[in-house]
């Protein structure tokens, strides 16, 4: 399918979900005030792709809903599915994803922090078609 829509309200507040999107899994994560907080609060120095955190939770009809973080989750060294989106799963230094094939981390905004992938993870294009429904694509 070249869209989908996903239902948002039953992902809870830190957690998140994963959606197949054109063969390739979409992360949804519901953050926290903590996580949102964190995002914002890093200086654009600090990142090797630079990019606010603003920008990246803001949908195609300029609607900012930061407490939704939505992404392709697929890293941008060689591809492998970083952990962070599962209970449980580690989410490396900087809060966000860890991948496990070579140790990047991104952070609660998925921006590359550490680690040999030069890029954040893609933020698809999505619009929040109501409160609780998005579509991606
Ligand atoms: Fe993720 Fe290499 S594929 S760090």
């Amino acid at each position: 399918l070249s869209t989908i829509e996903v239902n948002l309200q039953p992902i809870a507040v830190g957690q998140a979900v994963t959606v197949k999107w054109r063969g390739k899994p979409v992360f949804i994560r519901h953050r926290t005030e903590a996580e949102i907080k964190e995002a914002e609060a890093v200086p654009m120095s600090q990142l090797p792709d630079p990019e606010t955190d603003n920008k990246r939770v803001t949908d195609t009809a300029k609607k900012v809903r930061p407490e939704w973080l939505i992404m392709i989750g697929v890293c941008t060294h060689l591809g492998c599915v970083p952990l962070g989106n599962k209970a449980g799963d580690p989410k490396g230094e900087f809060g966000g994803w860890f991948c496990p094939c070579h140790g990047s981390s991104y952070d609660t905004s998925g921006r590359i922090r550490k680690g040999p992938a030069p890029k954040n993870l893609v933020v698809p294009d999505y619009l929040f078609t109501s409160d609780a429904l998005v579509r991606i694509g």
